[in-house]
């Protein structure tokens, strides 16, 4: 799976435990940054991770920052994009069966490297259930998108 990845000052030692994982497991990752601990804007990666999944050259999004709340928020203003903020197994998988979420967010300060780590593993290798009531409200919260572009 192509995956695009980004992070923030406090989140990139996260990523840089992610990344090798992910490309261990056969992935392709794209990695928009950031690579240090210099203060940056979260926004400034959760914007083109959106991007590249809105676009189709990413098939996900993972964003950590400190709290992964940042993240989240700015992902989820992107239109297409369902980001789910996860700390644990349990919201990993119901976010894909129930959210078809597209974005992962988590936090550096929040959770430990392991927990992550399974974390995103169940979240890529769960599918959507396809269940009629939950395409139903998933349509109901991206049709808020096409009454914004009509009423901006
Ligand atoms: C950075 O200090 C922190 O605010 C950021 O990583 C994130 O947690 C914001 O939601």
């Amino acid at each position: 799976m192509k995956i695009a990845i980004g992070a923030d000052h406090a989140g990139y030692r996260l990523k840089d435990v992610i990344v090798p994982m992910l490309k261990q497991l056969g992935h392709e990752v794209l990695d928009v940054g950031c690579d240090c601990a210099d203060s940056v804007d979260y926004p400034d990666y959760a914007i083109p991770v959106c991007d590249m999944v809105v676009n189709g050259e990413a098939e996900r999004g993972i964003l950590i920052c400190g709290t992964g709340i940042g993240m989240s928020i700015a992902a989820n203003k992107t239109p297409g994009i369902r980001c789910a903020l996860v700390h644990d197994l349990f919201s990993a998988k119901a976010t894909r069966e129930h959210n078809d979420t597209n974005v992962l967010a988590m936090g550096e300060r929040v959770v430990g490297p392991g927990l992550a780590e399974e974390i995103v593993k169940v979240w890529l290798d769960t599918p959507f259930s396809q269940g009629e009531r939950h395409l139903n409200r998933i349509r109901k919260v991206m049709g808020l998108e096409d009454k914004q572009a009509l009423h901006p």
